[in-house]
């Protein structure tokens, strides 16, 4: 451990060499091989991971195997006040880990901040929803010739080890999100989380281990390699189940090598924010905004393209443009900017690339459409096409592209055209209006007057077509990790 850290008004973790969890041991990779995590805004690198060896992980799977057999057994009351108590220990580590998930990925210290808290909720209510889920008894009396001799009990049972793959943009919740639905219901998990995440993840585990009780081997951190170890693990025939959240691209591959092993999957958007005439103007600007340009736009429920009938187009992109004008850039040394680095270089190349595209064929830049390193400035784009890649690809960055449509039909036609269907707004005070749309819409939820996203995590969060697969939201986490199991009396 190097002392490189600086302390208050700029927040640095300190660098260090971070070493993957298993069996309840921190360790040092075989390999003598370390990865370099670099910041979205800081110089220099901010800390390093072990590049993890296909023994260390046959290792850690397998004592992963070996301790499910036990926690799966454990009390579920004992299984809740430990990751209860794992809920405590995050609040009370909030500072440390909100400033790494800072540094390492650029949020404001005050959205890392509420990323922690939101999972410290997450794990309490997942745990009072697991303890609310109770066994079945069901008869075969009501049955075309069935018996009062014949019923079933029907226990929900853990599939065994569960292999947790995260994304860098929530590198504490979504992660969160996934473990302990995992783990209160009796299955064992083997974390992996994005190169650009890692330190975030080891923190949390780091607070996970704080806790005095949790049995070695049932929260494995592996860190390395993703091409080298993913591939390898997805297929490892001891895993049980994935659970993922990343790019579709990403997805799809882990679709492919997954065979039949269960996988839920949440990919990537392109959500758009239909406006009809009958919009109220203001919320809807408000909800757009925010909407598209929160954390730059690095979420997969942001607004990826509004879609507005002529009659109020120019109105709309008039506020647009003044707000998104007045929104704050910098870094989050800067305190509570809107508009941050993007994760990387090569994320800014991609947004500039859609830019430059929109530009050339047509579109007119309104506000912003500069660069700076990796810092994309909010950027508004009127007249985009679907002749324009704006219209379909997902930008993950601050620029939200106008498509103006002659009428509502127009507006689900392009919705539904999109190979993406996570969620969708609708901006209309006519109810019945909204409600026809959203009847029409190939997506996973859609939202009236209110701009997409995952949250309260206890609903139901789903994408439709390439925007992921299976369903989300606690409960449904907790279902996806189970399976049923029936015992039949015969009487
Ligand atoms: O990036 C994908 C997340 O699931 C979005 O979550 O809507 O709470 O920002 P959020």
């Amino acid at each position: 451990m190097t002392g490189k850290s600086l302390s208050d008004p700029i927040k640095r973790i300190v660098f260090a060499e971070h070493k993957y969890f298993v069996d309840g041991q921190w360790k040092v990779s075989k390999s003598g091989e370390t990865l370099s995590i670099q910041s979205s805004y800081l110089d220099g690198e901010i800390g390093r991971v072990q590049s993890m060896t296909i023994e260390e992980i046959d290792a850690a799977i397998k004592s992963a195997k070996h301790a499910q057999k036990s926690w799966s057994k454990e009390d579920m009351k004992v299984r809740a006040r430990l990751l209860r108590a794992w809920a405590t220990q995050l609040v009370a580590d909030k500072d440390e880990i909100a400033t790494t998930i800072m540094n390492e990925v650029g949020k404001t210290f005050s959205d890392a901040e509420k990323e922690v808290l939101r999972t410290a909720d997450l794990i309490n209510f997942t745990v009072e929803e697991f303890l609310h889920m109770s066994n079945e008894s069901l008869s075969a009396e009501s049955y075309p010739h069935g018996s009062r001799n014949k019923f079933a009990i029907i226990d929900r049972v853990p599939l065994g080890v569960i292999l947790a793959i995260g994304p860098f943009n929530y590198p504490v919740n979504l992660t969160v999100s996934k473990i302990v639905p995992a783990l209160m219901s009796g299955n064992t998990v083997i974390f992996k989380p994005a190169t650009r995440g890692s330190i975030s993840g080891v923190k949390l585990v780091e607070s996970f281990a704080k806790v005095e009780g949790f049995p070695p081997g049932i929260l494995q951190l592996i860190t390395g390699r993703g091409n080298e170890i993913g591939d390898y693990m997805i297929q490892h025939d001891d895993i049980n189940m994935i659970t993922f959240t990343g790019s579709t691209r990403n997805g799809q591959n882990i679709s492919q090598l997954a065979k039949m092993t269960p996988a839920v999957m949440e990919l990537g958007g392109k959500d758009p924010a239909i406006v009809t005439a009958n919009a109220d103007l203001d919320k809807t600007v408000r909800e757009i905004v925010s909407g598209a340009f929160g954390y730059s736009g690095q979420r997969c429920t942001a607004i990826k393209r509004v879609l507005v009938v002529d009659e109020v187009a120019d109105e709309l992109v008039k506020r647009l443009s003044e707000a998104i004008a007045k929104l704050k850039v910098g870094t989050p040394n800067d305190g509570d900017v809107a508009i941050v680095p993007l994760i990387n270089e090569k994320a800014a190349d991609f947004v500039e690339d859609l830019i430059n595209d929109a530009k050339k064929k047509g579109a007119k830049i309104i506000v912003g459409g500069n660069r700076d390193k990796n810092l994309i400035y909010p950027t508004l784009i009127d007249n985009v096409t679907t002749q324009m890649r704006f219209a379909w690809e997902e930008q993950f960055g601050p620029v939200l592209p106008i498509l103006r449509v002659r009428d509502v039909e127009q507006a689900i036609k392009i919705t539904n055209d999109s190979e993406y269907g996570l969620q969708a707004s609708i901006f209309s005070e006519d109810f019945t209006e909204s409600i026809k749309i959203a009847r029409e819409l190939e997506v996973g939820s859609v939202q009236i007057n209110g701009q997409p996203q995952r949250g309260p995590d206890s609903f139901p969060f789903l994408g439709a077509k390439n925007s992921g697969m299976g369903s989300q939201g606690v409960k449904n986490a907790l279902l996806s990790m189970t399976r049923e199991k029936l015992t039949v009396i015969n009487l």
